[in-house]
């Protein structure tokens, strides 16, 4: 056992754990460094001591001062937890969006959390960016910690992290993988065991689909803390000072998916509960082991547990609303009822290009259309944050009749489908879509998190009755 005086103190150090089940039959030995074991329960204990350590060097935060962030749960509790040991008041800014029990925790240390439920771009006044920034300019003694810019943030894991990862494998690791999120993990870690190994270490990064980091979209995932999503009506795509893209060697890009239930298996099969991007890392690590060989030792960071995704990633539920599909279903679902892809044009089109855009694709003129910000001329899945609402093309025709042609299709929309797994039987859907809608005629389906088609109410209670005649014949 170790003494440490101070919660303070005890901060790093975590351990390494081979992975056994999850690698069998893989050549090179697979550790995860469990960041959950530090006291507020993430990497981030590291990042939040060092940016106030650094601040206080700097005399931008002094005695009795108040810390203030923008994240979405782990930094916030880091620098509460730092805050509440060395007497500063911690107000955190995140969304609603985040699990529940990331809000509860920081509330619990004490942290003033403010949500803000707003989807817009960066630098737009109603972002989480511009509340945290006008409420540091309104507070005196307040200090802004800007893990996305803060050069302490990645100095941290030059001076901890990289070095107990080198010492605890006696200098054998050929392989740092971990996710990307502010990148002062990757960055600092990656660093500091390029320098141990004079170079040999391979540095890779485990980045979730869609992110732009590893050349996506920037569209919106589920695993939280990883990757780097950009609005679909942002201006430009601006990546933290904090991440060095020189540490990395390689991207593994890892879809939520492969993420969530990669950290499943690691709770079911090894014992060791993970967060989403943890399950992003090891995935990515596991991945990489398959072309690698018995002497390599590839170390996956797990920034925190899985203990913050109960109700999320862990819950059967949850995932079924999503389309995260556990098994396949004896009953008939949804699967055989919509139409793929998701009929969709850009909201950013006139009403006379969408009319012609949506003649070209022979689009049922009655059919629900998803208005969607971006990318409405492939066909892959795209996420239901991405649908600002409905249009059909009936009535965008009658629109253009009407002298509206040179409208924008944004101003004839009606409000946004609500989401419906596709694993869910019609009878489900249907129960499911009345409970949390009032009136509502169709519904977006997703698999695996994306939406894959629309499905009407009329399909759905026509196969619903369907399956209740038939059960009662039989
Ligand atoms: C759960 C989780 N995973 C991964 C990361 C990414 O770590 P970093 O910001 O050091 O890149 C974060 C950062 O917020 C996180 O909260």
């Amino acid at each position: 056992m170790t003494r440490y005086e101070s919660v303070i103190e005890s901060i790093g150090g975590t351990p390494l754990v081979r992975v056994h089940r999850l690698a069998a039959g893989l050549h090179p030995r697979v550790y995860v460094k469990l960041e959950h074991q530090n006291p507020g329960g993430s990497v981030k204990d590291r990042a939040a001591l060092s940016m106030i350590r650094a601040a206080e060097r700097d005399g931008s935060l002094r005695p009795g001062g108040t810390v203030v962030e923008v994240t979405s749960g782990n930094t916030g509790v880091g620098l509460a937890l730092v805050g509440a040991h060395l007497g500063y008041r911690a107000v955190i800014f995140t969304s609603s969006r985040i699990a529940v029990e990331k809000i509860r925790l920081l509330r619990a240390y004490g942290a003033d959390v403010r949500l803000v439920d707003a989807f817009v771009p960066k630098g737009h006044p109603d972002s989480l960016g511009a509340a945290a920034d006008r409420f540091v300019d309104e507070t005196p003694g307040a200090w802004r910690a800007d893990q996305y810019d803060n050069p302490a943030n990645p100095a941290a894991h030059v001076g901890s992290t990289g070095p107990e990862i080198w010492a605890d494998t006696e200098g054998a690791v050929t392989h740092f993988v971990a996710s990307v999120g502010t990148g002062g993990t990757i960055s600092g870690t990656g660093r500091a065991l390029k320098a141990l190994s004079d170079g040999a270490v391979r540095v890779i990064a485990a980045d979730p689909f869609g992110s732009s980091y590893s050349g996506g979209d920037g569209s919106p995932k589920y695993v939280e803390g990883a990757g780097h999503t950009v609005h679909p009506e942002a201006e430009e795509d601006v990546w933290p000072r904090s991440f060095d893209l020189a540490a990395v060697d390689e991207y593994i890009t890892v879809d939520d998916r492969e993420a969530i239930f990669t950290a499943r298996r690691a709770a079911r099969e090894e014992g060791l509960l993970l967060g989403g991007s943890a399950g992003t890392a090891l995935a990515a690590a596991l991945r990489l082991a398959e072309r690698l060989g018995p002497d390599d030792v590839i170390v996956a960071l797990a920034p925190d547990s899985g203990r913050n995704a109960l109700s999320t990633y862990y819950d059967d539920e949850w995932l079924a609303d999503r389309g995260f599909v556990i098994e396949q279903s004896e009953v008939p679902t949804l699967e055989g009822l919509v139409d793929e892809p998701a009929p969709r044009v850009g909201l950013h089109l006139t009403v006379a290009e969408a009319v012609a855009r949506l003649d070209e694709r022979e689009t049922d003129a009655a059919a629900p259309v998803l208005a969607v910000y971006r990318r409405a001329d492939h066909e892959a899945p795209i996420p239901a944050l991405d649908v600002a609402g409905l249009v059909t093309l009936d009535g965008l025709r009658r629109a253009l009749e009407s002298g509206f042609g040179e409208d924008l299709v944004r101003a004839h929309i009606v409000a946004a489908p609500p989401t419906v797994g596709i694993g869910r039987t019609a009878d489900a859907a249907l129960a499911a879509l009345d409970a949390s809608q009032g009136s509502w005629t169709a519904a977006s389906v997703l698999r695996d998190g994306r939406i894959v088609g629309v499905t009407t109410r009329e399909t759905l209670v026509a196969h619903a009755a369907r399956a209740g005649r038939l059960a009662v014949a039989r």
